[in-house]
Formats: C-alpha cells, sequence, structure tokens
C-alpha cells in the first residue's frame, strides 16, 4: 500500500478528497501525514479529524530554511513515504527534501500547463487571468515537482468549458469539482503502474 504524505497551506479540501478517495477503497494508498507550513490551516483540522497524523513546519517555527528543509525530510522519511503531493501547498520545496523524493512529488495546479502557470499564479488569480485572457476553456493539471513553480513533467489535465457568463468564483468552482476527481484517480494510476514516474 502506497504511503502518501500531503502537503497543504490552507483549507485542504483536495487532501480531504485524497483521504476520502483512500477510504473508500477508490484508490490504493493511505494517507499517512499531512504536513502545513501554517499552524492554523483547516487542512490540519480536517486531517485531524480523520486520525491522520499531523505536523505544522514552517517558517514560524522553522526560521532557518535549511532547518525547515531537514525537519520536512525527517518527517517525510520517519513515515515511509512513497509519494509526497502537494495540495494548495503555497511554499517552495527545499533541495533536500527534492532530492530525496525526486521524482515522487507531484503537484495539482487549476489551469491547462504551461498556461497560466508560475510565481503568484495560485488561487483565484489563475481564474481571473484565465478569464482576462478571453480564454475558451481552462483545467487541472497534475505534475512532477521540479523545484520551479509549476514546472515538471506533466502527468494529467483535464480541461473545463467556460460559459460565456462564466465568474472567477464559478470557474474556480467548476475546476476545483474537477480536482477533487482527477487528483486521486491520476495518483490511482501512478499505483497500479499506468503511470511510471521516473524514479520507478
Ligand atoms: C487548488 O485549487 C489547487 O489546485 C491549488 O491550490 C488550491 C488548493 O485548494 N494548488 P485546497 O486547499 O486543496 O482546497
Amino acid at each position: 500500500m502506497k504511503k502518501l504524505g500531503i502537503l497543504v497551506s490552507g483549507r485542504g479540501s483536495n487532501m480531504v478528497a485524497i483521504a476520502d478517495a483512500c477510504e473508500q477503497g477508490d484508490l490504493s494508498a493511505s494517507v499517512e501525514l499531512v504536513i502545513s507550513n501554517n499552524k492554523d490551516s483547516l487542512a490540519l483540522v480536517s486531517a485531524q479529524e480523520k486520525n491522520i497524523k499531523t505536523a505544522h513546519i514552517g517558517s514560524s517555527n522553522y526560521p532557518d530554511p535549511d532547518a525547515l528543509d531537514m525537519a520536512m525530510t525527517d518527517a517525510l522519511n520517519k513515515h515511509h513515504i512513497d509519494l509526497v503531493l502537494l495540495a494548495g501547498y503555497m511554499k517552495k520545496i527545499g533541495p533536500k527534501v527534492l532530492s530525496s523524493y525526486r521524482g515522487r512529488i507531484i503537484n495539482i495546479h487549476p489551469s491547462l500547463l504551461p498556461k497560466f502557470g508560475g510565481k503568484g499564479m495560485f488561487g483565484i488569480n489563475v481564474h481571473r487571468a484565465v478569464l482576462a485572457a478571453g480564454e475558451k476553456e481552462s483545467g487541472v493539471t497534475i505534475h512532477l515537482v521540479d523545484g520551479e513553480y509549476d514546472q515538471g513533467a506533466i502527468l494529467a489535465q483535464q480541461t473545463v468549458s467556460i460559459a460565456p457568463n462564466e465568474t472567477s468564483e464559478s470557474l474556480a468552482a467548476k475546476v476545483l469539482k474537477v480536482e477533487h476527481v482527477l487528483f486521486a484517480e491520476t495518483i490511482q494510476k501512478i499505483v497500479d503502474g499506468s503511470i511510471i514516474l521516473p524514479s520507478d
């Protein structure tokens, strides 16, 4: 059974979707650890309600970036994590975590990368930019993490249509619904070998 470590910063709805998929048997994996840089993140509360181990590892309790990087690596190693999922995690991954888990760190982004990705492209900003650009469709991208924001090999994408009267809020809601399904489906494909990761 693949052990998942999930990094979160805020609401954590994608983490909940993954945990639910595991509980319902749709994803042959287990969420062993949820780490947040934000001690007040709702995701930590949701994880604790699901009896999932949590850790707060952020600049507030690890001001030195190297110490933070080491603490995160140690926490993931201690729980024998196989795959690291970034689910709304707003910080860059440190070099130690990157090297220890190279090819096994997966992020979800609410646009069709490489469009509308990169620094500052998060949350409602993404959907505002998509609409401002007059795009006819948006979507979800799941990709490997290689140290730069929203780069790395794309593992899965799914498009979402944009209605004539679409608002950034309505688009965000449509995209999030797809995220919750596509993330678990894609991780399941990694687990069952349909998607081969470079570290395999
Ligand atoms: C999602 O839109 C995800 O694509 C992006 O950040 C958001 C996190 O939402 N990386 P949640 O915290 O999983 O609800």
